[in-house]
């Protein structure tokens, strides 16, 4: 959506095992433009070589490929670890083939830094041992980056370390579809809200916080696509310091659980139904980003707040339920 604005020609691959081609209909209602899908299992390196064959035009990717739910990777690690690295190593093989300067964008998470001794959390913070498999696919992604722009003339990487997103795009047209239980927290509030389930559990209040549940630094997902494309501006115009960069995205400001839940309920008028239950295993106390690199050097600063991302939440569930 954004890059579209931005005026860049975009082709979307995916093998939609997590998304919908209602998404295509979604970007066509937006910007009246018809954007070129390609369906692929970037797992398939034949598919991917035959991809960067037929279309030689490609001239930069924003790496979104991955499975991403912590808690099923516990469950299934050798699936992620071939599907999330798989995919990256057949995508940076097709692009090494390159002879020029070729920008690639990659979604990394904070959850590379598992818990961090200093808060809010800068890009220096020691990466330590991941809590999930999901975590080390992210630590393993970026290194592979690292070591494959290091050894390639022309592979020029920037890392973006999301905090926790949140929210959907203001048209109401295009938003997180999610198959089966969601696995975040927001998701979990507004499905509780419209009646799928009965009950959020507040996953442990016994945390060293303000008020013993835990605290994320939740970034709204329009603020996060905006930062894309300030990534890939960066190295299109050749402002790249290093070939190999990463940058922390988020709003800089943690709320906790509960103040979440406070949040929702004012700004939809509803009551949640809630009870504080167990901790979930691999969860870490408190995370929320320095932002002082982005918005200097990556010039981009979060603008939307967790009242508008719930809002868009709330008014996409409610669409999707009443459909
Ligand atoms: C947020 C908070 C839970 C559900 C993960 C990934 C991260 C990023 C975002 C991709 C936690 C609490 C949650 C519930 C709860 N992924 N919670 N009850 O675990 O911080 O981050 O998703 O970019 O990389 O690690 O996000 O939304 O699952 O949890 O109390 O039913 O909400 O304990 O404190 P998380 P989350």
């Amino acid at each position: 959506m954004e890059l579209i604005q931005e005026g860049f020609e975009v082709v979307i691959v995916d093998d939609l095992s997590n998304s919908s081609l209602s998404v295509l209909d979604g970007l066509k209602k937006i910007t009246g433009k018809t954007i070129p899908f390609i369906e692929i299992n970037l797992q398939d390196k034949n598919q991917v070589s035959k991809l960067f064959k037929v279309h030689p035009e490609i001239s930069g990717v924003i790496h979104f490929a991955a499975y991403k739910a912590v808690g099923e990777s516990v469950l299934k690690p050798l699936e992620y670890y071939e599907n999330n690295l798989g995919s990256l190593i057949n995508v940076i093989k097709e692009i090494e083939k390159k002879e020029n300067d070729f920008p690639f964008i990659f979604s990394s998470s904070c959850t590379v830094y598992g818990q961090a001794d200093k808060l809010p959390i800068d890009e220096l913070a020691p990466i330590k041992r991941a809590e999930s498999p999901y975590g080390k696919t992210k630590q393993f992604g970026e290194e592979i980056l690292i070591d494959a722009s290091s050894a390639n003339d022309f592979l020029k990487v920037i890392s973006l370390r999301y905090f926790n997103p949140v929210g959907n795009h203001c048209s109401n047209e295009i938003g997180e579809l999610i198959s089966g239980a969601p696995q975040n927290l927001i998701p979990f509030i507004t499905q509780t809200a419209s009646g799928v389930y009965k009950k959020l559990s507040v996953f442990g209040d016994d945390y060293p916080t303000r008020d013993g549940t835990c605290v994320r630094d939740y970034i709204h997902v329009v603020d996060l696509a905006k930062a894309h494309v300030q990534a890939l501006n960066r190295i299109l115009n050749k402002n790249h310091s290093k070939k190999y960069e990463v940058f922390n995205l988020g709003t800089g400001k943690g709320y906790t659980v509960m103040e979440v839940i406070k949040i929702f309920e004012k700004i939809s008028g509803e009551k949640l139904n809630y009870e504080i239950g167990p901790r979930r295993k691999g969860d870490i106390a408190a995370a929320y980003a320095d932002t002082r690199k982005a918005n200097d050097v990556l010039s981009w600063k979060a603008e939307l707040t967790l009242e508008e991302a719930l809002i868009s939440a709330w008014s996409w569930e409610r669409k999707n339920r009443n459909k």
